[in-house]
């Protein structure tokens, strides 16, 4: 069966923006997570607390979380390590997540770490933020397929998910951070995850729309028990690791298909398509969302 009502986790304002050659400016991306909330959408994922050099159009997020962290809505926030924790509760930050990678190569390329050296730099802050009341998504980037790597077996995705679960994670986001799965893989893991302990009422999908397969794993997840679906509004980001890579799944598509399925959301897809059809000007370019797309030429 199908769930009732889904969760969408918007990362627009982070994931989204993140790869963006031109810096943003502070007050647009403000005014970009404000939008977003009033269109319905109750958790915004606003910026990360990462090197500023690794990603400089975050680098204003001391600048921006004050502009926005009163909304009535959940901001999480991407902290990588201590140092990123301290910045953030600094602010105020309630929600946050930290960032592992199923392969090694990617744990490399995005930590500088090897995948257990990252997840022995997340323990802290996962039990730092535990003693604050602080909630922690663990995201798991590469959980289909590595650019490197090829295929990623099920096996080790499972190993990595269940470390972030037993540190303490509320939550756990699955990434297919180049947009390589399809259904059946996405069941696989699924299963995979289930005997392993690690319940899909405490799982996140993460798709990216490269191979146009984002809507078909995010059924398939859904009939797998899944209820949390990460989406970026006008499906904005890539992956600079694949340089044909269009973006996340765009949350219009997705507000498109669950409402046609009749699940609910609370998002107002007039409204967010509106707010994407703004950011696309503020970028200069348009919205790669097919459904975007459809509503704007209407
Ligand atoms: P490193 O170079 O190994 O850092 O980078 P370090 O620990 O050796 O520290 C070096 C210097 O950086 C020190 O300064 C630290 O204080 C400073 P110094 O003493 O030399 O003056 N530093 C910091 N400064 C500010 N904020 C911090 C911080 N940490 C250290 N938090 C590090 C390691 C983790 C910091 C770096 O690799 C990094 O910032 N990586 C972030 C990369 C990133 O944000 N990637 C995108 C998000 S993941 C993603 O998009 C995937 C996802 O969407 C899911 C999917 O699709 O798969 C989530
Ligand atoms: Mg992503």
């Amino acid at each position: 069966g199908l769930p009732t009502r889904v969760r969408i986790h918007e990362v627009g304002p982070r994931d989204g923006l993140q790869n963006e050659k031109a810096v943003v400016p502070t007050e647009v991306k403000a005014e970009f997570v404000r939008r977003l909330a009033a269109a319905g959408l109750g958790t915004v994922e606003a910026t990360s607390f990462v090197h500023p050099k690794w990603v400089p159009q975050l680098a204003d997020a001391e600048d921006l979380f004050p502009r926005v962290r009163d909304l009535p809505v959940r901001l999480p926030v991407l902290v990588p390590n201590e140092r990123g924790l301290d910045r953030a509760l600094a602010l105020g930050a309630r929600h946050i997540a930290v960032f592992a990678s199923a392969t090694e190569s990617f744990a490399k390329a995005n930590l500088n770490r090897t995948v257990d050296e990252a997840l022995a730099m997340f323990e802290p802050v996962v039990t730092r933020a535990m003693e604050q009341g602080v909630s922690v998504r663990g995201y798991l980037s590469m959980c289909f397929g590595d650019p490197w790597e090829g295929a990623v077996p099920v096996e080790q995705v499972v190993r990595v998910t269940k470390a972030l679960a037993d540190m303490g994670c509320d939550e756990l986001s699955l990434g297919d951070t180049i947009g390589v799965a399809t259904p059946g893989h996405v069941a696989a893991l699924l299963r995979g995850l289930n005997e392993a302990g690690v319940p899909a009422s405490r799982l996140a999908v993460h798709f990216h729309d490269t191979y146009g397969q984002a809507l078909s794993n995010t059924l398939a997840a859904l009939r797998h028990g899944v209820t949390t679906v990460d989406a970026s509004a006008g499906g904005l980001g890539g992956c600079p690791y694949a340089k044909s890579a269009t973006g996340n799944l765009a949350t219009e598509d997705l507000v498109w298909m669950l409402d046609g399925l009749g699940i609910e959301t609370g998002v107002d897809l007039a409204a967010l398509t509106a707010t994407s059809g703004w950011m696309a000007d503020q970028l200069g370019r348009p919205s790669p969302s097919r459904t975007v797309r459809a509503l704007s030429h209407k």
